[in-house]
């Protein structure tokens, strides 16, 4: 279920079929595009403390410099910071919507529009999500986006840009990937969606492939360049999106999407009943949840416990870029010691949603 393409119905769904989209490989591509994009090089960009630490050795890569502002406890930018860091070499605001959950949009819009700065609005992990009717990612003057966080493809992420001029502007344009190191893990991915659909025989027929196909998939990976990793590799910043994932993407049923991503979420903070614990603990119209965020005492136990039930739950973001003074962004640094992301992904059925909530709250209390 989770590769085959759903209907062609939803696929306007922003950023989809926005103007100016231009798909990369991975969402850092994009943040390195927009850099040179919006003339950012040799400036200086305000960005959260409170981040991923890729998107930062992007920028930085780019040749643009950062300045952190502080993100307070409930993970809001805070703009009174933001604005006080303005300096004559500040050229933009990076605004980073975690986990779908949108920051206050319209205050950043105004402030950069005060001070004539760009806005660059970071939905890596806000992929479908909506602030009340308007698309986060639509409001700033670029966005970037990361599919395969929140979609079954092998990778794929976006540039949007307000002005289509400047997106087709005179540049290298991306590279397409191997298509080998793509098919393999569409077929990887395929599989595995086997095995939990059909059960046993799915698990057989993902067994016969894995010895068959070792051969084919050892020459695959030697073309592949690896998605979801921590460190920059300057050498795939240039490359594209597949036609294939592409493909995939767009033939995607967004509004399924969130509508799934959306029951499960509350039901998993209905299950759950620990609202205290939720980093957001309210689902505001319109929002795609990448996932349930939840602040436990001891990560490392608690990610054992979960684990130990069967549940992928993740370490959201333990470090930072390390240009970042930890110490100085005391909210940041324990959001970093005490988030834990629980699934609440579209693939999930009542019953596994109740099983995460059972586990996840026994790993509370422990
Ligand atoms: C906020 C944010 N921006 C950008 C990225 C980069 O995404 P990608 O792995 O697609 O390059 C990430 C990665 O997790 C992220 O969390």
């Amino acid at each position: 279920m989770q590769l085959l393409p759903r209907s062609r119905g939803a696929q306007r769904t922003f950023p989809l079929r926005a103007h100016g989209l231009l798909p990369t490989y991975l969402a850092r591509n994009a943040v390195w595009r927009v850099a040179r994009l919006l003339d950012l090089v040799g400036g200086e960009v305000i960005v959260p403390a409170y981040h991923h630490g890729v998107e930062i050795a992007a920028l930085l890569h780019a040749g643009v410099a950062v300045s952190f502002a502080r993100v307070d406890g409930a993970a809001r930018l805070d703009l009174e910071d933001v604005e006080a860091r303005i300096g004559p070499r500040t050229r933009a605001l990076y605004l980073i919507h975690y986990a779908g959950f949108p920051q206050d949009t319209d205050a950043a819009v105004g402030l950069v529009r005060r001070h004539g700065l760009k806005l660059i609005e970071d939905c890596a992990l806000a992929l479908f999500s909506r602030d009340g009717a308007r698309p986060l990612g639509s409001a700033g003057d670029a966005a970037v986006f990361c599919f395969y966080k929140t979609l079954p493809v092998a990778h794929g992420g976006a540039l949007v840009v307000k002005s289509p001029l400047v997106a087709f502007a005179p540049g290298e344009p991306p590279v397409a990937p191997a298509l080998a190191a793509t098919l393999s893990h569409a077929v990887g991915s395929m599989l595995v969606t086997g095995e939990r659909t059909l059960g046993a025989a799915g698990a057989r027929l993902r067994g016969l492939a894995r010895t068959t196909a070792r051969g084919g998939r050892a020459w695959a990976r030697h073309l592949d360049v690896a998605v979801g990793t921590q460190g920059l590799d300057p050498a795939a910043l240039g490359l594209g999106m597949s036609a294939l994932m592409r493909w995939v993407v767009d033939r995607t049923d967004a509004e399924a999407v969130v509508r799934a991503r959306r029951a499960n979420w509350l039901a998993l903070h209905a299950q759950l009943g620990r609202p205290e614990r939720a980093v957001w603990n309210r689902l505001p119209d319109g929002v795609c949840p990448l996932f349930y965020g939840v602040r436990v005492d001891d990560k490392a136990r608690a990610l054992a416990r979960l684990a130990g039930d069967g549940i992928q739950a993740i370490d959201f973001w333990n470090r930072g870029h390390e240009s970042l003074d930890a110490a100085a962004y005391p909210e940041a640094r324990e959001l970093r010691r005490s988030v834990v992301e629980l699934p609440c992904h579209q693939d999930l059925g009542p019953e596994e949603v109740l099983r995460v909530a059972q586990s996840a709250r026994r790993a509370l209390e422990a």
